[in-house]
């Protein structure tokens, strides 16, 4: 089977329902600080983008980034942490050429000023662009250094935006301590139906300093939907137009009007098409909210 057959037969892999669905315009909230508009749902490459040069897993991928452009999806973060992934990302988006342009984001993960400046432009190289939508420091390694770094690559114009990352509850005190003393644009961290903790403090700190915040790990990882595989969904969440898990627990964290846009990371262009879904819903206020959460602790418990 040649590419051109591998891509057309996981593009026709993708359900009517998903289709139809992308009729309905692609919800987008402003970043806080410049108030640009995003998509409020992106596109994750940890491991799922990470595939080398196997060529049947770069034309799922490629499939997976039309099916994200061509669904209103903008968001696309990567790592240098992530093995391949932002070298998959530049070559499939070199190769696609033309519009709609993504908004890309990556990140610096190591400890020194030298060691941060030669990952960002190797990340730059990678990627294959000379400005980085987004530079976030991974898992706020050596978090002041790269900061101070960023903010004359900000001044040159080749980073646009500022964030630092965590994936884990334990460092949410820390990254609220963080924007506190100094200031980016943006936060990303975990949150999810099954790891709520951000919710708790730490959405209202990045509201009150005016910091968007980008949401990892929606699904817990992939974990989550364990906890409800063969269920049906609740009907009052059909009605509300809610046609899978993804997009029940997507739903959830843009309940919450602090949130920018979620990641959820995903190499299936099927499994895109669904969670770009969510991001057509109407936002869904409190009650709605406490609901869904509520349900799900029954469901999977
Ligand atoms: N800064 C940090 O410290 C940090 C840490 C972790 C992650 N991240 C970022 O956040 C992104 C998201 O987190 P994550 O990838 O760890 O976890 P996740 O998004 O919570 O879950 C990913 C898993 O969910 C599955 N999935 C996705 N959409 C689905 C759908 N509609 N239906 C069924 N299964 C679906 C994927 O499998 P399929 O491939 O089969 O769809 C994959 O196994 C990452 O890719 C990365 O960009 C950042």
């Amino acid at each position: 089977m040649n590419r051109r057959d591998l891509l057309l037969g996981a593009l026709a892999a993708i359900p009517v329902r998903a289709l139809t669905q992308s009729a309905r315009p692609m919800l987008t909230r402003p970043i806080p600080s410049t108030g640009e508009p995003l998509a409020v749902v992106g596109l994750g490459t940890w491991q799922t983008f990470d595939v080398g040069s196997d060529r049947a897993a770069r034309t799922e991928c490629a499939a997976t980034l039309q099916a994200f452009l061509a669904g209103g999806g903008r968001v696309i973060d990567s790592s240098p942490m992530y093995g391949t992934s932002e070298q998959v990302v530049g070559d499939l988006l070199t190769a696609r050429g033309g519009s709609p342009r993504p908004w890309l984001a990556t990140k610096v993960w190591t400890t020194g000023e030298r060691a941060g400046i030669d990952q960002m432009n190797t990340s730059l190289r990678r990627l294959q662009v000379d400005t980085i939508d987004l530079m976030q420091i991974h898992n706020l390694v050596d978090w002041r250094t790269h900061l101070r770094t960023l903010r004359a690559w900000k001044s040159e114009g080749r980073v646009r935006y500022l964030g630092l990352t965590h994936y884990q509850a334990g460092a949410h005190d820390d990254l609220a301590r963080a924007i506190q003393s100094e200031s980016v644009d943006l936060v990303q961290v975990n949150l999810s139906l099954d790891e709520p903790q951000a919710a708790t403090s730490l959405l209202a700190a990045c509201a009150q300093r005016k910091v968007g915040v980008i949401v990892n790990r929606p699904f817990g990882g992939g974990a989550s939907f364990a906890r409800v595989r063969a269920r049906p969904l609740p009907s009052w969440s059909t009605e509300l137009g809610i046609s899978s898990w993804a997009q029940y627990m997507l739903a959830w964290i843009l309940s919450f009007p602090e949130v920018t846009c979620v990641i959820p990371g995903t190499r299936r262009a099927v499994h895109v098409l669904d969670n770009l879904g969510a991001g057509r819903l109407p936002p869904f206020g409190v009650d709605v909210r406490e609901r869904m959460a509520v349900e799900w602790r029954r469901l999977s418990s």
